[in-house]
């Protein structure tokens, strides 16, 4: 469910809108390409996944902030009550900067810097997920250094399948994320002799776009067990994170993946009796179908074999169809006539590389030089991974509330592109 559909624009065209707001107006007035948000579906999204935990009495939800960090994406979602979920010191700056109280914050990653570590812990953030031992001990030392002691969950790997894209899978043994499930009953045994540490939760996070319920079931069932043995040994388990990676539909012509409640039903019952604090850490379900990115064509080019649509967007604008084979569905913004042709055509960038498309062999109605189009579900993991590759200027972001839009991060200009860098002083 996004708000991005097509009404009927002043040329009586039917133009797709975000929310009010014409994005064929929208392209005309900051230029292509672009990143446009709907304020009404992060508002959506972040309301539904809390609400499928109603029934469950203590819970916080801490947005995945790598996801998106755009400042009036975390804002939006701050002001509807989320915490954050962050992995460096300028994630935290961002949630800090709009003013996230840091008790809702968790910080997660396999490298915090001890500078990382201090500034957290200055803030007073709710909690650090832990996943080394060596990480344990460095937090310890900075911690009782400030005379403070850090909140810790372990985050611990239950070595499960979470049967989604090899690269955005993080449970399994042989991935660098958490600590071995054999080995956590003697980590919060080591932590209970260390000054600066408090452990007293439990982190889990397999992957990212699962589609299928059963790896939760195991992993929450195995994390379960653990939290038993934990107690068992003598330790104070107060709360629990299950971390993110719900997955949500990229394709409308597949079937629908799983829904928050579907989600919340099986997180009730495989840890619903626990007792414990429950906390969320989804990202692409929140951002994932409120944005999108709009690019014009350029050219179609037709080779010996294929059509090229060449468009403005590229690879250093939405990298995921290069990194993860992803499929992102392409709209026209200005809904084809009745009998426009249907062909088939890679829709590609400019940038130098084979691995430059937004889609490939994807059918589409005829598309014009001209023509804008948009790229749906590209509000996770879209801008955030955008890059400046072969000098391309940094791909704006807007945000959409009702008839109102916000350039929240504007095109830069090729002099603010070259005033970043300094020649060295023999050049
Ligand atoms: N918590 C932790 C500890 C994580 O590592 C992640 C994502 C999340 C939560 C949020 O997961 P989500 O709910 O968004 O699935 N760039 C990739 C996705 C990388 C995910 C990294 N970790 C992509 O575009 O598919």
């Amino acid at each position: 469910m996004h708000h991005f559909a097509y009404r009927r624009g002043v040329s009586q065209a039917n133009v797709l809108h975000a929310e009010e707001v014409d994005l064929s107006d929208l392209a005309a007035a900051v230029g292509t390409p672009f990143y446009c948000y709907s304020t009404a579906t992060l508002e959506r999204h972040y309301r539904v996944f809390v609400e499928a935990f109603a029934g469950i009495p203590d819970t916080l939800v801490c947005y995945s902030v790598k996801a998106n960090s755009s400042l009036g994406v975390l804002a939006t979602l701050g002001r509807a009550g989320a915490g954050m979920d962050v992995v460096s010191e300028g994630e935290l700056r961002r949630a800090l900067a709009v003013d996230v109280p840091p008790a809702k914050i968790v910080f997660s990653g396999v490298g915090k810097t001890r500078a990382e570590m201090a500034f957290a812990l200055d803030r007073g953030i709710f909690a650090f997920n832990v996943e080394s031992e060596p990480e344990l001990r460095a937090l310890s030392e900075v911690a009782d250094a400030r005379g403070a002691v850090a909140r810790i969950a372990f985050r611990v790997n239950p070595d499960v399948d979470a049967k989604t894209h090899h690269k955005i899978a993080t449970g399994k043994a042989e991935n660098k994320f958490g600590v071995p499930f054999a080995e956590a009953p003697s980590l919060y045994g080591l932590a209970k002799e260390l000054p600066g540490i408090e452990a007293t939760g439990v982190h889990m996070h397999i992957g990212s776009q699962i589609t299928d319920l059963s790896p939760f079931r195991n992993a929450f069932a195995l994390l379960h067990e653990l939290v038993g043995t934990l107690r068992a040994e003598g330790a104070t388990i107060g709360f629990v994170n299950l971390g993110g990676g719900l997955g949500i539909p990229y394709r409308s012509d597949q079937p629908e993946p799983p829904r928050p409640a579907d989600y919340a039903r099986l997180v009730a019952e495989e840890v619903g009796d626990l007792g414990v604090r429950l906390l969320f850490e989804p990202g692409r379900m929140i951002a994932g179908n409120a944005g999108i990115l709009v690019s014009r064509v350029l050219y179609v080019k037709h080779g010996a074999s294929k059509t090229f649509t060449i468009v403005d967007a590229a690879m250093n604008d939405l990298m995921r169809p290069t990194l993860y084979e992803a499929y992102h569905e392409i709209l026209p913004v200005t809904a084809p006539e009745p009998g426009t042709r249907t062909i088939v055509t890679d829709v590609a960038g400019p940038v130098c590389e084979t691995g430059d498309y937004l889609a490939l062999s994807r059918p589409l109605p005829e598309l014009r030089a001209g023509d804008l189009i948009s790229v749906m579900t590209a509000g996770a993991y879209g801008a955030v991974l955008a890059s400046e590759y072969n000098s391309r200027l940094l791909v704006p972001e807007v945000l959409v509330a009702g008839d109102r839009y916000s350039v929240m991060r504007p095109r830069p200009s090729y002099d603010d592109m070259l005033a970043k860098e300094r020649l060295p002083n023999w050049l």
